[in-house]
Order: structure tokens, then sequence, then C-alpha cells
């Protein structure tokens, strides 16, 4: 049979009445914008695009250094999707405010939420990186969409995705029908749908956690991985292995490959963060892909997809993937909580 282009597979969901043309639009523009951010990323030194943005001053809403790549993704997504005609706005990490489409075009009903760059630390190592993104429905009525038209739970997500600058560049999907993989053929210029329906295993022996905060956690996260830790001798009777790519990206798409627990917990580094990922361009969109999936994204304590949003950056604690290793993680902080009540 031939091969399944990105096109046809969302031609024939909105056959079947999954997703509007102008949403097909959206996530095609997307697609075409993460193949330009792919050609610069795998340019690498050649291309000139590693390293710090600016002088090495350039810093973001975060408070986070900016690399030449943060930059150039952000700029490419933009660009792309500003005169298709199926946007209303656009939201980033690495830009304050949400942006308006610029005047000049026609304004359309969704709103599109990225992390441009996703493990911008891999850069400047050759290691993965990703694009991660999240569609909303501009609410009805609204003729400029602003910060706090984004600020909708997750549960609202139209459209989720990633898209994975590794060894080959891979291309995530979810419109609320499954989760679905696609390939690039770097000779077509397309990506190739190689995995439909992803189902993550419900069960795992595979976490991944940034270990050096493992002394700034909370006690029910501490015991928690102190008894994965234990292994077979231990509470979970089975031994644990360890992984840890440091994007986001590339440990989720582990996860939905072969299972596992992706961790960002609270820390009390710095006590006034309720959590390193955000919730409206990371948290969101991966809970959407692990939930169809047939995963579990909880904060520990309750459903990401349920978190009403208070601002465009905030964030969260993530704990993603197998459903029953979600499921035993969030039981460890329900039940000490339940115990200190
Ligand atoms: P970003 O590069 O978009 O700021 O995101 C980085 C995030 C996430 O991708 C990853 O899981 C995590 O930061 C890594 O954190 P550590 O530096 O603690 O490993
Ligand atoms: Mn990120
Ligand atoms: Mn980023």
């Amino acid at each position: 049979m031939s091969s399944i282009s990105l096109t046809r597979h969302l031609i024939e969901a909105q056959r079947q009445g999954q997703l509007t043309p102008d949403l097909q639009l959206l996530l095609e523009v997307v697609a075409r914008a993460c193949k330009r951010i792919s050609v610069a990323v795998g340019k690498g030194a050649l291309g000139g695009v590693l390293g710090e943005a600016g002088q090495g001053d350039s810093i973001n809403v975060q408070g986070e250094a900016q690399k030449k790549l943060d930059v150039i993704s952000n700029d490419i997504l933009l660009e792309a999707n500003a005169w298709g005609g199926h946007l209303a706005a656009c939201a980033s990490e690495e830009m304050e405010h949400s942006q308006p489409i610029p005047d000049g075009f026609p304004r359309g009903n969704y709103l599109l939420v990225f992390d441009p760059l996703d493990g911008s630390s891999n850069i400047d190592i050759n290691a993965s990186v990703g694009t991660i993104f999240s569609v909303l429905r501009c609410p009805d009525g609204v003729t400029a969409a602003g910060d706090a038209d984004f600020l909708q739970p997750g549960h609202t997500q139209v459209a989720a995705g990633y898209c994975l600058y590794g060894p080959s560049t891979m291309l995530v999907l979810t419109i609320g029908h499954g989760t679905h993989a696609f390939t690039l053929d770097r000779e077509q210029g397309s990506f190739v749908l190689t995995k439909a329906d992803l189902r993550i295993p419900q069960e795992t022996r595979e976490f991944a956690v940034n270990m050096s905060n493992q002394r700034h956690w909370e006690p029910p996260m501490q015991a928690y991985v102190d008894d994965l830790l234990a292994g077979k001798d231990g509470p979970r009777g089975k031994d644990f292995n360890m992984r840890w790519v440091a994007a986001m990206v590339g440990d989720v798409h582990r996860i939905l490959t072969r299972g596992g627990i992706f961790i960002y917990p609270w820390d009390g580094k710095d006590p006034g963060k309720p959590g390193k990922l955000r919730l409206m361009y990371e948290a969101n969109p991966m809970a959407m892909l692990v939930e169809q999936a047939g995963g579990a994204a909880t904060t520990g304590r309750a459903r990401i997809l349920d978190l009403q949003p208070t601002s465009l950056h905030e964030r969260v604690p993530v704990f993603l993937g197998s459903k029953d290793e979600v499921e035993a993680a969030t039981r460890y902080h329900l039940q000490h909580d339940g115990a200190h009540a």
C-alpha cells in the first residue's frame, strides 16, 4: 500500500468530520514551519545557528537565556502562521504576551500557543530538541484576541503535537482521535504516517526525572522515588531503569514509544515557582497526546487537563506516562496530603 502523507491523513480525518478545513490548514502550516526548523537545527555549526542570541544577554520572559535557535524557531512559526487566515493570535514561550495576527491579514477562529524550541540546552551538544504546540478555539465574539482568551483548560484543546528533531524528524499529533506519529521523508519533503494510534503500555519499569533536585523535593515525591530505587527488594517489587533526555519532547517521545513515567515535580530550590514546566505550551499539549495514547498526566494531585490556567507562562508540576505508574505516583501525594490534613 502507498504511504499515507500528513495531508492525506488530515483530509481523511476531515471527511469523517474530525476537523475543519481551517484546522487542517493550521496543522499543515505548523508542520511546514517545523520542516524549516528541522533544516535550521540540522545545519548546526555550519549554519551559524548555535550559541546564545544577541551578545549572550538576551533573556526571555522566563528569565532564561535565549539561544539563537529559540529566536529563529519562534520567528519561523510566527511568520508561517501570519497570513493563512486560520488564526486569531499566537502565544509563545519566547514572547511575554500573545500576538494578534498582523493587520492586513484575515483573522481566523483558532489560537496557537507553542514552545518553539524545547530542550534548548541540548542545542550546543547536538542532542535532540523539539517544538511543542497546542491549538485552542478563540472564544466566540472575540475580535481582538489577547492573553486572557488563551486561558482555557487543556481539555478544550482541539489539537496538540510536537515535532522531535532527533536522528529523524518526527511529528506526533492528536486532534482528539488518537495520537499518530509521522516521520519526515527528507527526499520527498513530506511527513509520512509511520505509526497510527500509539498506545502507551499501562505498566512500566522506567522513570525519567532530574535526580539532582532530589534533596529539594517534597516528602511524598522523595518517598515515591525511594521506593522506585529500592527495586526488587522494595515495596514495588521490581527494578526500575532511569533515562533523562533533558528535552521534554525526547522523554515524552520515548514514553509514547515504549512506556515510562516522566516527572518534573515541584521543588524547593525556588519555592515561588510551582514547577519548572509551563502549563500552556508544555504540560497541556503533552498531557493531551499522552491521554489520547491511553496514558495519564497529573500534577501529582490533579489531572493536568482539568486545570484552569491563570496566566500564559504559568508553571506546573508534571507527572505523565504509563497509566498505572502515574496513578501510583499520584497516590503517594494524595495519601500524604490525607495524612497531614
Ligand atoms: P525549554 O528548553 O523550552 O526551556 O525547556 C526545557 C525543559 C524541558 O524540555 C526539560 O524536560 C527540562 O527543561 C530539563 O530540565 P533540567 O535542566 O532540570 O534537566
Ligand atoms: Mn520547553
Ligand atoms: Mn523552549
